[in-house]
């Protein structure tokens, strides 16, 4: 490795408008109690009006080149981990850089569902290590909302929307990425997927509002895979890092659900009060949720000079990942 790759700055935002549990009590055929004792999920915030992924793209991303000190014109590539750009064609960061005037940026989604934003970190990390950019802008931003169906009860009370990023810098300050650890399991899409839109059902009369271009999703599969994969690929990063679990001040989980990342974080033997919980306020933000949850941790105080912070999500595919950040 030529160069370090540093976190020098982040953001995030999440939209004004939200749904209570109340709400889906009044949907479909839940309750507060169900909801919040499987999920830990309260509320989520969803877009209105009009607004898609690379409008809160850009809020998140304004932060975090502000907090950066660098111009978007700085930036050498944008990579947005999504699976809800604003259109099948152009991608999200097409749309983020013409908002932005990253005029200098090359641009590229990354299709890694829950996951995006952690791979996004490691190709950005290796962008920089070797050389190739300065700055690179990660995004993980995600519109669930336009791919939740509203007549399942399995699914559509666990999704919010909303945008985190981070400036990833061959500038020694922030957070140092020590390590990234990407890994993935196609044999299992079928358990998170959505059944028509693509190459290989497209559309036809009929198709819509029947649910079949939303997530569909073996909720109990997916559990158990997630805190396996969690734990394989945070105990790999650590690993690479010459680290180990108990030197983990802060552990930023995917916010899918309370129980995974309390199963995680009891299999990693990470203690309670080390771990980022933003569930209740914004549901599983896909993408999103390990940037979100970064960019307040941030924020807030919670991240101090020589914090190690590991960072972990998983999601359809399956694919996964964690990294190793040092602040
Ligand atoms: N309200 C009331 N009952 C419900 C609801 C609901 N909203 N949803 C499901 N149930 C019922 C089911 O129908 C089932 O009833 P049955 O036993 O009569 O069939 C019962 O609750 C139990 O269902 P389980 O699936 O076993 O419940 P579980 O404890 O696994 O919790 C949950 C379900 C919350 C979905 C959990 O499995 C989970 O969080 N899975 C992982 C989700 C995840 O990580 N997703 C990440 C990827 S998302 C992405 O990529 C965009």
């Amino acid at each position: 490795m030529l160069h370090n790759a540093s976190i020098i700055g982040t953001g995030s935002y999440t939209p004004d408008k939200i749904l209570t549990n109340d709400y889906f009590e009044s949907i479909v055929e839940t309750s507060d109690d169900w909801i919040t004792s499987r999920t830990g999920i309260k509320r989520r915030h969803v877009v209105e009006n009009g607004m898609a992924t690379s409008e809160m793209s850009e809020y998140a991303s304004q932060i975090a080149l502000e907090q950066a000190g660098i111009k978007a014109s700085d930036i050498g590539m944008i990579l947005i981990g999504t699976v809800t750009p604003d259109r099948p064609l152009p991608s999200a960061a097409a749309m983020l850089q013409d908002r932005i005037g990253a005029v200098n940026a090359g641009i590229s989604d990354v299709a890694a569902a829950c996951a995006g934003f952690i791979y996004g970190l490691g190709m950005a990390r290796a962008l920089v290590c070797v050389g190739q950019m300065e700055h690179v802008l990660v995004v993980g931003a995600e519109t669930l909302t336009s791919i939740t169906n509203y007549k399942d009860r399995n699914t559509c009370v666990l999704f919010g929307d909303g945008a985190g990023a981070a400036i990833v810098s061959r500038r020694n300050s922030g957070g140092r990425i020590l390590s990234t650890s990407l890994m993935g399991d196609g044999r299992q899409w079928q358990e998170l997927y959505i059944p028509k839109g693509g190459s290989a059902t497209p559309l036809i009369n009929g198709d819509l509002g029947n649910g079949n271009t939303c997530i569909s999703m073996n909720g109990s599969e997916v559990y158990k895979h997630a805190v396996r994969g969690m734990v394989a690929s945070s105990e790999q990063a650590l690993a690479e890092a010459n680290l180990k679990a108990e030197d983990v001040n802060l552990f930023i989980p995917h916010q899918a659900n309370i129980r995974i990342m309390d199963a995680v974080a009891k299999r990693l033997k990470i203690p309670d009060d080390c771990i980022i919980k933003n569930i209740e306020e914004y549901g599983n933000t896909s993408s999103a949720s390990v940037p979100i949850g970064l960019a307040e941790a941030g924020r807030d105080g919670r991240i101090k000079p020589g914090d190690v912070v590991l960072l972990s999500a998983f999601g359809a595919g399956f694919c996964w990942g964690s990294a190793v950040v040092q602040y």
